[in-house]
């Protein structure tokens, strides 16, 4: 469903992403890994249009993407939610997960699946997202972007600097995504255990280029040992 074709990336004159080659296959979950500073949210900035490339191709379903706006990238199916969270801190939730349902041209009601996927959140929905915990905002922040029903849906480091128990919360809400929703997920993520429970495939990016992709039961201690450790 997304076919990332040779893409080269930059900022300003920096040359960050250099043939950079990548598909996702609908309702797949793949995991980018890559140590800091690697391109792993230039990519997603990429397929999002913040940044588009300058060269390569990226494809959504057939439909060439590659220098189309960002805001009609988000109208065909792709929704991204992005390092650090990036609530509207000033406002409620409900308020934030309204903002994305209009952005969308749909009702403000919040659809009923939300209170499943994520239960407390009938408790705090009138709180302003500036003060909930880092947990509760990354998992509005996956809701504001499932309600738009994506197609894709992109994930970049859901569970930085967050606890155990909310990284489990976390885990649960994609794995029941997956279940239940027809959507491919691009997740970036740096926790190899979380990456090898839920991921099918994974790419491993290296100063903007892939060095090695495979099977998730190909993500072995070597291929760690040698791509990721420091
Ligand atoms: N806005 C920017 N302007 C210039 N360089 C940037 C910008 N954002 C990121 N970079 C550089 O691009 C490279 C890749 O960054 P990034 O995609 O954020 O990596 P990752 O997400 O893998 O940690 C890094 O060298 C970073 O310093
Ligand atoms: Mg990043």
């Amino acid at each position: 469903m997304l076919r990332v074709g040779d893409i080269d990336t930059f900022y300003g004159t920096s040359h960050i992403l250099h043939g950079v080659s990548l598909d996702v296959a609908d309702g797949e979950l793949i995991s980018v890994l890559g140590r800091n500073g690697a391109g792993k949210t230039t990519l997603l900035r990429s397929i999002t249009g913040v940044n588009p490339p300058k060269a390569g191709r990226i494809e959504l379903d057939g439909t060439d993407i590659t220098a189309m706006a960002s805001h009609r990238r988000a109208q065909l199916g792709i929704s991204y939610v992005p390092q650090g969270r990036l609530l509207i801190p000033d406002i409620s939730v409900e308020e934030n997960i309204q903002v994305a349902l209009l952005g969308k041209g749909k009702s403000t009601k919040i659809p009923d699946f939300v209170f499943e996927y994520f239960p407390a959140l009938k408790s705090i929905a009138g709180r302003k997202a500036g003060v909930l915990s880092g947990g509760q905002q990354q998992q509005v922040a996956i809701v504001r972007a499932l309600v738009q029903d994506p197609k894709l849906l992109l994930l970049d480091e859901p569970t930085e600097g967050l606890q155990p128990s909310i990284v489990e919360d976390i885990l649960q809400m994609i794995k029941r995504v997956m279940r239940e929703r027809t959507c491919a997920i691009l997740l970036v993520e740096q926790r190899l255990e979380f990456v090898r429970d839920i991921a099918q495939r994974f790419a491993i990016l290296d100063t903007g280029r892939i060095i090695a992709k495979g099977s998730a039961g190909e993500l072995t201690d070597d291929v760690v040992k040698k791509h990721l450790q420091v």
